[in-house]
């Protein structure tokens, strides 16, 4: 065991040292061509808000690390600023996650809004023009993470988010969430009347992401827009053939849009319904298999259900600290990924740490035998 810790805090080190970072090149530029396509052979892994368990989440930092370390897809939140530029940020307000305590400049934006049903006091990025958030930085959202990157990194916009994407040496799939669309949409406006939504799919369509699932060209450029609005994903279904992911909250949640309960959207006649606009849903992980007090409980008939109407299913969110780890992992992610891999048959894992997961596949489903190394 000492040994291995050992070997784990060398590795560590090794990365840390090697994390250097040149700046943003334009997307095509110094790499080679063909890229190494997506694997499609294994359950994705998908870099939740980028390597957010060493980096704060969603800078560009974050995503170049979980690229670094074997994301198939990076995953974020688009959220807009103010004069409508699409950012990735998580939270609609900026306090957990930004510096912005700390300008004074800005000590009078406070302001309640409902969110959700939920009435939420905060500095609201909906509030702030873009210029104004570029002025901000990031910080790791969690006390009990590295805090040293804290102040060093600003908000990325999604043309940032995607550049990073298309720079990376092999095909690497981006996956964004529209996330409060209904809110967005009450407090943003756009030309022309557009929408949140069709902001979105312009971006994407600006930067040539089309096609379905496992198409040609969608396995050059993967990617998967996911949403816990119903009623986004149908609309945009009419923009774009890209797969899209239905998110699904706790138990006791119900959709922004629809006002459905979890119970509803998890039924066969839902799955029957919202199977003809996507491919997949995306449910918490304690929804699929409940814990009490941190005791895994029997597993839900969610997966197989799913799998009957052909939907895959990406459950969310594997992180390796113990505060996240029932009982029966025994404080072991590798266990964890096993069991939800192995025996739930999942089809894809939001992950905070995707070196660890990377790092589990190689070991267990190889690419190309005898390859144990990160890309
Ligand atoms: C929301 O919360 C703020 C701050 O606590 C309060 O001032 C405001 O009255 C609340 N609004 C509603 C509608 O409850």
């Amino acid at each position: 065991m000492t040994t291995l810790c050992t070997i784990l805090f060398t590795l560590l080190l090794l990365f840390v040292c090697c994390s250097a970072r040149r700046t943003y090149l334009f997307p095509g530029i110094g790499h080679k061509s063909p890229k190494q396509p997506l694997q499609t052979s294994r359950p994705f892994n998908l870099a939740h808000r980028g390597s957010n368990g060493e980096f704060p989440e969603e800078t560009a930092a974050a995503y170049r690390r979980s690229i670094k370390e074997g994301a198939d897809f990076i995953e974020t939140d688009i959220l807009s600023s103010k004069d409508g530029v699409l950012v990735c940020h998580h939270d609609v307000i900026l306090d957990i996650t930004t510096d912005i305590a700390e300008h004074k400049e800005f000590a009078g934006r406070q302001r309640a809004y409902d969110v959700q049903g939920f009435n939420i006091t905060g500095f609201f990025i909906v509030d702030f023009t873009w210029k104004e958030l570029q002025t901000l930085r990031a910080k790791q959202r969690f006390s009990f993470r590295d805090q040293q990157y804290n102040g060093k990194f600003p908000i990325i916009t999604f043309d940032e988010y995607i550049s990073i994407a298309l720079d990376a040496s092999r095909a690497v799939g981006i996956y964004p969430e529209i996330k409060d669309p209904v809110f967005i949409n009450e407090h943003v406006k756009w030309p022309n009347g557009k929408r949140f939504e069709d902001v979105f799919v312009d971006t994407l369509k600006k930067y040539g992401y089309r096609g379905s699932y496992l198409s040609k060209h969608w396995l050059k450029q993967p990617c998967f827009i996911q949403s816990f609005a119903p009623s986004s994903l149908v609309y945009i279904s009419s923009k774009t053939d890209l797969p899209k992911i239905f998110l699904i909250g706790h138990t006791a949640w119900q959709t922004e849009d629809t006002k459905q309960t979890f119970l509803e959207v998890t039924s066969d006649a839902y799955f029957n319904y919202i199977k003809k606009y996507v491919v997949g849903i995306g449910p918490g992980k304690d929804t699929v298999v409940p814990a009490v007090n941190n005791h895994l409980q029997a597993p839900t008939d969610l997966v197989v259900r799913a799998h009957a109407h052909s939907l895959q299913v990406h459950p969310y969110t594997f992180r390796n600290e113990y505060q996240y780890i029932h009982f029966e992992f025994h404080q072991d992610p590798y266990i964890e990924f096993d069991f939800w891999i192995n025996k739930m048959g999942v089809d894809g894992l939001f992950t905070d740490f995707t070196g660890s997961l990377h790092d589990f596949q190689e070991w267990t489903s190889p690419l190309s035998p005898g390859n144990g190394e990160r890309p």
